[in-house]
């Protein structure tokens, strides 16, 4: 059940502005555009309703739109603007089928600028309720109510209203009892009215909105200055001041540093110009953009904007505006992780990383702790390194960058015993295990020689298991094998091993967490451990 549009895998949307105009002159699209714009189900629930209804408010340039619900939003909806209103004809026009102002030609369709287009919703919502739209234009001082029942203009009466508009859907699916019973109950649908408030007053922070359901407010936010104070106004003040700003023309909004993560994906928010995006076409970037960076099952909050030049997305691609595509098969999969990483990378963060810079005075090495830790000095600042997670991180970023890697022969080859699932696994990656480095012959049903290891791997058997199974499932290969070659804990390591390390080390992009997440520094400044010793 998809309430916002989706983005085909591996495009991204376009938005639109969505403010585009509005006001006024509906039309009945011409048949042949009608019959280019994909028909479908609009209203599955509620919910999709609150979503239309309010969409149409946004596209008529509300500044405020209150929202009221009563079981659940089947017994009423009442959705109230004060946008551009309604000339008495075009809102006789508006309930019709394929009636709408926002688009005029076919070509258009390849530049929508506002959130509706299909002229579809009001015509579906009246199909299968008791609504009556009440609305009075710009500077106009009359107002007309339009009730439609069941698919039939019932009465078009004159009425009082401010400028504006009030659409009120009553008794949901009055004429679809069977639709009603696949409803959830009546709390889950105004979840689910609230969940749509909640993302689309994310997607535009000048707009006022409130919602009430059962008489009770469930939410008020006044209009805000921007994103950031939308978020504060619905996440919460601590999670909106902890977020990293997104720096791209194109892709901009904010994200949660590495110390602040969520058991679910709840915090994920887009907008692809203006257009709230169904976020499953999204995770992906975002689980990539993180998924070196946070341990597993955590997710970080993410409000992505994703800003492209009108015309570059096509908003007509699935019947109920549920799927959007990047024109010219563009993906935004890149450009989202590309543009995640660089601002949560140390160095893009002035000020606002807690990560000192590793680059500046000195680094140092004093020894090894426990032939655990590996101990430095920089500055006035005592470094405690677990040696296994730095060297993960290393091999790790060095093999992202660059999966190939010398093949080194072994000294005596080895015999690797694989699983009864793999063996076969690895003669179908035979090619991807060449370019990394594994030099193989076969030795019986269910073994193979190994020959030669990529340098990184410092365990043959188990840098060969871990890549087939990474291959075989699709994983990320540089982790698998980053973890099987790094040092162990409790390897003693010489002098120079551990200098080189520290070196390459402080040389990550990504140096305060191994590739699983695991915080992998530990520093303790002077200052503090002279107070703690009662000097200063
Ligand atoms: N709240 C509103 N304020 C002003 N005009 C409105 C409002 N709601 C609807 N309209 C007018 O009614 C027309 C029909 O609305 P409807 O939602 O059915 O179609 P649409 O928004 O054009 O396209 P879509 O079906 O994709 O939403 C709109 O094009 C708009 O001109
Ligand atoms: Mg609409």
């Amino acid at each position: 059940m998809r309430l916002f549009p989706q983005l085909v895998p591996e495009f991204v949307a376009e938005g639109t502005s969505k403010y585009g105009s509005s006001g006024g002159r509906v039309h009945l699209l011409s048949p042949e555009v009608a019959h280019r714009i994909a028909a479908g189900e609009v209203i599955e629930r509620p919910a999709s309703a609150v979503k239309e209804l309010i969409e149409n408010s946004l596209d008529a340039a509300a500044s405020r739109v209150e929202v009221e619900i009563e079981g659940g939003g089947v017994g009423l909806i009442r959705i109230h603007d004060d946008g551009s209103g309604m000339s008495a004809d075009d809102a006789e026009r508006a309930v019709a089928r394929h009636a709408t102002s926002k688009i005029f030609t076919a070509d258009d369709l390849a530049h929508v600028a506002s959130l509706g287009f299909r002229g579809e919703a009001l015509h579906a919502i009246g199909a299968v309720s008791d609504l009556t739209l009440t609305t009075s234009e710009l500077g106009s001082r009359r107002a007309v109510a339009v009730r439609v029942l069941a698919g039939e203009i019932a009465s078009v009466e004159a009425a009082a209203h401010p400028p504006g508009t009030t659409v009120e859907v009553r008794n949901l699916f009055l004429n679809l009892p069977v639709r009603r019973g696949f409803l959830g109950t009546m709390r889950a649908e105004a979840n689910a009215v609230a969940a749509v408030v909640q993302a689309l007053a994310l997607s535009c922070p000048e707009v006022g909105f409130s919602l009430r359901s059962e008489g009770r407010r469930v939410i008020s936010l006044p209009a805000a200055a921007d994103l950031r104070e939308r978020i504060s106004q619905v996440h919460g003040l601590s999670l909106a001041q902890s977020l990293i700003a997104l720096e791209d023309t194109l892709v901009w909004g904010f994200v949660s540093p590495l110390s602040v993560s969520f058991p679910t994906r709840r915090y994920l928010h887009v907008a692809v110009n203006g257009r709230v995006v169904d976020t499953d076409s999204f995770a992906p970037a975002v689980s990539k953009a993180y998924a070196d960076l946070l341990p597993k099952g955590r997710h970080p909050a993410t409000f992505l904007r994703l800003d492209l030049g009108p015309g570059e997305v096509d908003v007509n691609v699935h019947p109920a505006k549920s799927a959007v595509r990047l024109r010219g098969g563009r993906s935004a999969y890149p450009l989202v992780v590309g543009t995640i990483r660089a601002a949560l990378a140390p160095d893009s963060e002035p000020g606002g990383g807690d990560v000192p810079d590793e680059r500046g005075s000195a680094l140092t090495l004093i020894g090894q702790f426990a032939g655990r830790c590996i101990v430095a000095q920089k500055g006035d600042e005592l470094i405690i390194l677990d040696q296994h997670g730095a060297h993960e991180r290393v091999l790790y970023e060095r093999l992202s960058a660059n999966p190939r890697s010398e093949a080194i022969n072994l000294v005596s080859p080895v015999v690797a015993r694989l699983p009864e699932d793999l063996s076969p696994e690895v003669w179908n990656f035979e090619y991807e295990l060449a370019a990394l480095g594994f030099v193989f012959e076969s030795f019986g049903a269910e073994a193979v020689r190994i020959l030669a290891a990529p340098d990184t791997a410092t365990d043959a058997v188990a840098a060969l298991i871990a890549a087939v199974e990474a291959l075989a499932g699709g994983e990320d290969l540089a982790k698998a094998l980053a973890c099987k070659g790094s040092a162990k804990f409790g390897d003693s390591l010489s002098r120079e091993e551990m200098r080189i390390l520290l070196e390459d080390w402080s040389e990550c992009e990504f140096g305060e967490v191994c590739p699983h997440g695991r915080p992998i520094v530990k520093r303790l400044a002077l200052g503090d451990l002279l107070r703690e010793f009662r000097r200063s």
